[in-house]
Parts: structure tokens; sequence; C-alpha cells
């Protein structure tokens, strides 16, 4: 069941969205050649506490997953496409970074990820994969208003990715968002416009691209139990933001204040 969220909830959401955005910022600042993902998720889990939020992947367990979710964020790093654990190996310059995140303030969720490439002299090719992502978020989220529907949402973001010619990971997309981090609606990165669900205000929704390099949509599981590494071993990058349906448009819930 879609539960809509009355304006109240929304700003509610918008809360945990500015603390989300805040140590995102802080991450991304962090991240560099010698300083490894363990030490990032350490950050995110202070700033976490000082904001009176709650982690919303530590101890999560989803039927799928061997093990609970034991960081804080998912950073997930060159081949790695999306939820991986935050290692003790220090990052390397050329290093393409994708990093997750979602919190829970007063009892409501937040979700959004970026990608960058840590150190100077930066590959082009993964610049234009991250580029390419980032653009495949604005055209998902340009596409919400009152009256869209879902497949118009999924077409704009897969428009973008494969005109790019790259892959989209396989079976994963974005997801309504609210009490919990995963409620209904799912929302594929992909579609045929004027189909599927009508976007009512109210409704909150994550928008998640997650786009490959080589072209493959394939993946494979780490044996962690939880990173999902591309099947042809190029690199990967994601961006998420958490975005509400208004009567008017959109609004974004996930930037900084
Ligand atoms: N934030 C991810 C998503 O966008 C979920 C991560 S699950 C975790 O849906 F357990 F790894 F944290
Ligand atoms: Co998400």
């Amino acid at each position: 069941m879609i539960e809509l969220k009355t304006p109240g909830e929304i700003d509610a959401i918008d809360a945990a969205g500015t603390v989300v955005a805040r140590i995102l910022a802080a991450v991304r600042a962090k991240a560099a050649p010698g300083v490894s993902p363990r030490e990032l998720d350490d950050l995110a889990a202070d700033m976490i506490a000082d904001a009176g939020a709650v982690s919303s992947f530590q101890g999560y367990h989803p039927g799928w997953a061997p093990v609970p979710y034991p960081g804080v964020t998912c950073i997930s790093v060159n081949d790695a496409v999306v939820h991986g654990i935050p290692g003790p190996e220090p990052l390397t310059a050329g290093d393409l970074l994708s990093v997750d995140f979602a919190v829970h303030l007063d009892g409501w969720c937040a979700d959004s990820a970026f990608s960058i490439v840590v150190g100077g002299d930066p590959d082009p090719r993964d610049l234009a994969l991250i580029d390419a992502t980032e653009r495949a978020l604005a055209a998902g989220i340009a596409a919400v208003r009152p009256g869209a529907k879902l497949g118009d949402v999924g077409h704009a973001i897969e428009t973008i990715a494969r005109r790019a010619g790259f892959g989209m990971l396989a079976d994963h997309g974005g997801h309504g968002v609210g009490r919990s981090m995963h409620e209904a609606p799912h929302v594929p990165n992909e579609g045929r416009p004027g189909r599927g669900l009508r976007l009512k205000p109210g409704l909150v929704i994550a928008i998640e691209p997650m786009l490959i390099a080589g072209g493959t949509d394939d993946y494979r599981h780490d044996p962690d139990g939880w990173t999902l590494r591309t099947a042809d071993g190029s690199r990967a990058a994601h961006a998420e933001h958490t975005v509400a349906v208004t009567k008017d448009g959109v609004r974004l819930l996930t930037r900084a204040a």
C-alpha cells in the first residue's frame, strides 16, 4: 500500500534530509587518498549521534542478506555498485567512490547518495560516468509532478543512461520512503512514458540511478553477502535523492539547509 504523506510529514522528512545532506557533505569533504571508507563511516556515525538522529542502515536485515548491515553508510568503490561495506583499506588516488546514506530523525527517514573520484587527476571516463548518473537523477526528478506517471520517471532516467552507452544495475531501483527506508512503490530506473502509477501530491520517493561503465546491467554478490559488483569488472556510479510530489511540482528533501 502506498501511504501519501501530509505537508507536515513531508516537512519532517525534509528535516531528516537536511541532516543526511549535511553529513554527506562532510563525508565528501573528508574522502581522499589515504582515508579509509571505515573512517568515513565513523565520521558519519559521530555526526548522526550529534544530530540526535538514528542510522537507517545499521542493523538493517532484509531476507536476502546473510547478516545485518554493519555500517551507517554504504561505500562502494570502483567496480562495487551499491551496498559496499565500509572497510579499513585506505582509498587511493583515482578510486571512484559511491556513498549511500540514510537516517531516521524523529521517526522519519531520508535517503541520498553521491559518487566522486578521490585525489587529483581523475580519469575522464569516470567523470563522464558520474556526470551521466547525476544527469539521469536530475532528469528523473524533473519528470516528477502531480499527474505524471512512474513510467515517465523511469523513462527519463534510462534515456540518459542508455544514450551515454552505460549499463544500469539490473533488478534495482528507487523506492518509496517515509516511516521506513523502503516503502511502496518500487521506482524502476526504466519505464514507458505515460505508464505506471500516477504521481499524487504527498508521494515521497527516493530516486536512484546506478550506472555501469562497461555497458552491462549484470552484477554479482561479493562473498560478504552485501556488496554488489559489476559482472564485467567495470566501474559504477550511484546518485540518489529523496523527493516529494507537491501540489505544484516536486520538492527536493535531501539538500543542505
Ligand atoms: N540506501 C539503500 C537504498 O537506496 C539501501 C541500503 S541498505 C543497507 O535503497 F542496509 F545497506 F544499508
Ligand atoms: Co535508496
